[in-house]
């Protein structure tokens, strides 16, 4: 977008110069993006300004201010996951996971996210994409928050991109101190052993990731983390043989009846990878109901989460 550093030779030499060349085709298709991205569920969402709607709704119903009162209750949702391939000397490493935090939708929402970081002892934090909300993936009016989030984070954390995320904002991402991964990998070391993180650039709209590319260098047998914004790649993640997979992008629904069942669903997945821990075949994986909240600013039996996982050996 206007004003950012476009730094592509860089870029292209990372993302190789087809996946760069087909993403910015696609972020040049403002018509598609406007459009709510993705492909949601119903396919009435391609063209009627279901957003909108929803949000007169809760306005004229009274229920406007309860939905964005929710989107501010962050839950912090701390749990195991026992992974058979973690070196002993990272049993018990605490990984924050943020995702979809959607900073220009709810002013002063950043303050509350960096409130709860600071009260979260971890020694890795990732996030799994959607800095902006966007639709156009304007994220200048998120910069500044995204500096302080990264400042209140543990040293250099490891962030993808989502489908709200135009490739322009990755500079300004690494200048916060992320380091981004476009279909890339990481390793943390520690006494001599591994522990790797990859991840892909968003394979829900601009469909420019690469599972291979991002698992590249990564012995076999070795434990290791993949950062995917949306689930749906759960089956090539397993083919390719990462131990634990992290993702967001669904908003586990955001606006849900009652026990947590989706209005409206907008991932290509099963339901098992939609919210919450998931398994598939040796793969285990967590679904990010987000941090933040996508569209409207409103939330129904359906909790923002920031998740520590406490990683174990079984
Ligand atoms: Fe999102």
């Amino acid at each position: 977008m206007s004003g950012a550093p476009h730094d592509f030779g860089r870029i292209a030499s990372r993302l190789g110069p087809a996946l760069l060349r087909k993403r910015l085709h696609r972020q040049a298709n403002i018509a598609a993006r406007l459009i709510h991205q993705g492909e949601g569920a119903l396919a009435v969402e391609r063209v009627i300004p279901v957003d909108r709607i929803i949000e007169r709704t809760l306005k004229f119903s009274g229920l406007g201010l309860r939905g964005r009162a929710n989107c501010l209750d962050i839950r912090v949702v701390k749990r195991d996951q026992p992974l058979a391939n973690l070196p002993p000397v990272f049993d018990g490493f605490r990984l924050l996971h943020i995702s979809d935090l959607h900073l220009d939708l709810i002013p002063g929402f950043a303050d509350v996210v960096i409130g709860l970081i600071r009260g979260i002892p971890h020694d890795q934090a990732v996030i799994t994409g959607d800095f902006a909300d966007h639709p156009a993936g304007y994220f200048h009016d998120c910069l500044g928050d995204i500096f302080r989030i990264a400042e209140a984070l543990s040293p250099q954390p490891i962030a993808i991109l989502g489908n709200h995320d135009i490739i322009e904002i990755v500079p300004h991402l690494e200048a916060a101190g992320l380091r981004v991964l476009l279909n890339e990998n990481t390793r943390l070391e520690h006494a001599g052993q591994h522990l790797w993180f990859a991840g892909i650039d968003d394979p829900c709209f601009y469909r420019t990731h690469d599972l291979e590319a991002a698992h590249r260098g990564i012995p076999a047998g070795d434990c290791s983390i993949l950062l995917s914004h949306s689930p749906e790649t759960y089956d090539g993640a397993r083919h390719c043989g990462f131990s634990f997979m992290l993702s967001g992008h669904t908003h586990g629904g955001q606006i849900c009846l009652p026990g947590g069942t989706a209005l409206v669903r907008n991932g290509r997945c099963p339901a098992a990878q939609f919210a919450g821990a998931w398994s598939h075949h040796g793969l285990h994986g967590y679904t990010s109901r987000g941090t933040g909240s996508c569209g409207v600013a409103a939330r129904f039996n359906c909790p923002p989460e920031m998740t520590l996982h406490i990683l174990r050996r079984p």
